[in-house]
């Protein structure tokens, strides 16, 4: 398992303690807790936003929302990559100051966030005086510890990517596509000094095999670490580059954007503050596969160990989405747009796709086909089927009153170890970033309430007249609610608004944490439910 049990029970004790000293009459003061800190890749301003976002930003939102209900207080926060070259060329290309294009673009991710559900408590953007601020402590202390110096660079320079190249970079003699137009350049710059810290990042990544989730991700690294490292050129010319945070000690220079990109992980909560410690250091950098090397597992760890800052804990590298085997690109022309899907099927049966479909580390392959399948029948055959008949006969029987379980026999003993089964594997999956797991998991279970229903029949038993059909009905339906009830529970950091909505139905409150909303009760005796409702329309068919 990723993460340590023993944080998460560490924290429910304290909590009963605490209870515990209230009910004596005592105050208790909570020792002060650090923040689980989880924080995304920011994204490019220069693009739309795609499925590829959109997908960090659930697996992050889905991390976090499992985190606060396992009652650990969070801290959460995506954001905006805004200087460079390419944002400048875009702004330039729409005719508008690179600061007027970021605003735009800004309010696309921002929306994206909000129309997908997820619960950053914070969105920092580069262009914020708080982050340009950090930017230049950070680079000042380098440059006055000696880590930074200055030299003439002459060679190969690729636009496109910003990014100075070298022979060994070119494939059978030539530039490859990606780099675009490349040019022979010399001119003076500053330089970090990345390679006196070769060595000690070795060993750093030896000694710590968790900092790069999943493991094998690791060994690409240590491949990358295999041959010696070129000090990182951290300066653009004002003259080819105008678009970024000033260098703090020659005003005739930019910062490179990769370097300025980074620090929004420690600008954002308050580096140099006392409540910096609140969050930092950060337990999870969520990034994809592609910005694993050289940025977050050499470039960062080695800012922060010259600056002297803690490293974050670990970095969680997710996969990519494909579409037919190839990554989603523009020049391909087959990426996703989000927005579509979340149209047509809702946030949460969107969310409940990537959650599903993906296997954390891994690549998957994204069809409208296989969404509609897992729509139709996870959501609508299985979840919206036994939700409506559950309404369905307690309203026809029952008088829209939940009744009591008064009776036990085989098949709700085996319900009962089903659903204590179910939640105690749910939630290690969901521990160790097995949503996909956590959630068949989740639907087999079910599933089994649905069969339930078919072995016990309530429509049939409801034609007797006898004393014990009456019983073995309404234990039926009572059963059928609470087990519905801990599956919406189980549900709720992945398909925060359906969850919600189904505990509504059912009377049942929606908890904040786990704690004490997963054990098998009759907290729904006596309660009324919503009227029926269509969760999960069946999609209308595309032109
Ligand atoms: N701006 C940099 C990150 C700086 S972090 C200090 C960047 N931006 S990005 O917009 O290109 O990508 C943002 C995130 O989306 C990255 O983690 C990237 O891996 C992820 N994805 C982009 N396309 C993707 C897919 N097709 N599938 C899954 N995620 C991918 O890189």
């Amino acid at each position: 398992m990723f993460f340590e049990g023993a944080k998460i029970k560490k924290f429910s004790l304290l909590e009963q303690a605490e209870k515990a000293f209230k009910k004596r009459g005592g105050v208790y003061i909570r020792p002060e807790m650090k923040n689980f800190y989880l924080t995304t890749a920011i994204d490019y301003a220069n693009g739309a936003p795609h499925l590829g976002h959109a997908y960090e930003k659930v697996l992050s939102d889905v991390i976090v929302r499992h985190k606060r209900m396992s009652g650990l207080p969070a801290h959460f926060l995506t954001g905006l990559d805004e200087h460079g070259q390419k944002v400048q060329q875009s702004a330039k290309n729409a005719g508008v100051e690179p600061i007027a294009f970021c605003d735009e673009q800004a309010e696309k991710f921002l929306s994206l966030c909000r129309l997908l559900d997820v619960s950053n408590d914070d969105y920092i953007r580069t262009s914020q005086p708080r982050h340009i601020k950090v930017v230049q402590q950070i680079l000042q202390q380098l440059y006055d510890k000696g880590e930074i110096y200055k030299a003439e660079y002459k060679g190969f320079y690729s636009a496109r990517q910003e990014q100075f190249l070298q022979e060994k970079d070119k494939v059978d003699g030539k530039w490859p596509e990606i780099f675009g137009e490349v040019t022979e350049i010399s001119e003076s710059n500053y330089f970090f000094k990345l390679k006196a810290y070769q060595p000690w990042l070795i060993e750093y990544l030896e000694t710590h095999p968790d900092f790069i989730y999943p493991r094998f991700r690791a060994k690409q690294v240590a491949e990358f670490l295999k041959e010696p490292l070129n000090d990182l050129c951290i300066s653009r010319p004002k003259e080819r580059l105008s678009w970024g945070i000033e260098l703090p000690f020659d005003k005739n220079y930019v910062t490179y954007v990769w370097f300025d990109a980074l620090v929004n992980y420690i600008s954002a909560v308050g580096f140099g503050t006392e409540d910096f410690g609140k969050n930092w250091p950060a337990d999870f950098h969520v990034i994809g596969k592609d910005i694993l090397v050289p940025p977050h597992s050499v470039y960062w760890p080695i800012m922060l160990k010259a600056a002297g800052i803690e490293l974050p804990k670990s970095l969680l590298v997710h996969g990519w989405w494909m579409s037919s085997g190839q990554k989603m690109s523009k020049s391909l022309g087959n990426i996703v747009n989000p927005l579509d899907l979340v149209d047509r099927f809702g946030s949460d049966a969107f969310r409940y796709f990537l959650m599903r479909e993906m296997n954390v580390g891994q690549d998957s392959d994204f069809s409208v086909d296989l969404f509609v399948t897992r729509y139709t029948s996870d959501l609508g055959n299985d979840l919206g089927n036994l939700l409506s008949r559950l309404l369905n006969m307690t309203h026809r029987y029952c008088g829209g009153i939940v009744p009591q379980a008064r009776a036990e026999d085989n098949f709700e003993k085996d319900l009962k170890s089903l659903a204590a089964e179910t939640a105690a594997a749910v939630l290690s999956h969901y521990d160790g970033m097995q949503f996909h797991i956590g959630l068949e998991k989740n639907f087999n279970f079910i599933r089994a309430v649905n069969r339930y229903a078919e072995q016990r029949a309530p429509w049939k038993l409801a034609k007797s007249s006898s004393e014990e059909d009456r019983l073995a009905l309404e234990t039926t339906l009572a059963n059928m609610a609470e087990a519905l009830r801990l599956g919406a529970v189980l549900l709720l950091p992945i398909m925060p608004k359906i969850g919600a909505k189904i505990l509504t139905l059912l009377g049942a409150e929606v908890p904040k944490v786990y704690d004490g909303a997963l054990a098998w009760g009759d907290s729904l005796a006596g309660v009324k439910v919503g009227q029926q409702e269509i969760l999960f329309p069946r999609p209308a068919p595309q032109e």
